[in-house]
């Protein structure tokens, strides 16, 4: 998606070769006329499945969640990192391990909002090692319904979550996939044209 990667080049920042802060428009600033875009450009790749749902992780998933949920008309669901007062049981839980964080977090969702009868695209901003995915994967299968794919803002290619989730058969589209991070400049990965 072009101006998803015009936007990571002027205005994200290369903190390290594996680390990109994109603080100014997704991450802690939010630009709605980018996440719109996004919103469309998931909504339009992912027209034909019969999605009935949008499963993402708080916080930063729930902008570009929400922006396709607008466009295809469905709700989104947002799995929480921690337990609420008034969410105490009948959930699902996963748990995630973050590598970079070096931590593992329960994540959860209530049984109302997931269903067997549902068709679920699982969203989020970043895809790094693909715990959070393989988590929201694991809550959608407890909840026995149909997973139509993931959606990823900004791929890490040279990190393993991409390549692990795509070889379970699962179909993941992200919008820019950075093939590199070295010498403080970000190299995409090409994308045929379709
Ligand atoms: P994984 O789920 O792919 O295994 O990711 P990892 O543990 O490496 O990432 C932990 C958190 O850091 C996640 O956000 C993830 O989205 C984010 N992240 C991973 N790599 C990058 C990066 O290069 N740049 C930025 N900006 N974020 C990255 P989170 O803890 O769930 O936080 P949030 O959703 O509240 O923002
Ligand atoms: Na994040
Ligand atoms: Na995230």
């Amino acid at each position: 998606m072009e101006l998803l990667k015009s936007k990571i080049v002027q205005d994200g920042k290369v903190l390290s070769d594996q680390v990109l802060k994109v603080d100014t428009f997704l991450n802690h600033q939010i630009d709605p006329p980018l996440m719109q875009a996004i919103g469309e450009e998931f909504a339009m790749r992912f027209k034909e499945e019969g999605i009935t749902k949008i499963l993402t992780l708080e916080s930063s998933g729930i902008a570009p969640s929400m922006m396709a949920g607008l466009v295809l008309g469905v709700p989104v669901v947002f799995a929480r990192k921690r337990k609420s007062l008034t969410l105490v049981d009948h959930l699902y839980t996963a748990s995630v391990h973050s590598f970079t964080k070096g931590e593992t977090n329960e994540v959860s969702v209530s049984k109302d909002f997931l269903k067997k009868e549902d068709t679920v695209l699982i969203i989020d901003d970043f895809l790094a090692n693909g715990q959070a995915a393989l988590g929201l994967l694991d809550l959608v299968e407890q909840a026995e319904a149909k997973v139509a794919g993931v959606g990823i803002v900004i791929e890490k290619g040279f990190q393993p979550g991409g390549e692990m989730i795509r070889k379970q058969g699962i179909r993941v589209e992200s919008l820019a996939i950075i093939a590199s991070l070295e010498n403080g400049e970000v190299k995409f990965v090409e994308e045929a044209v379709t």
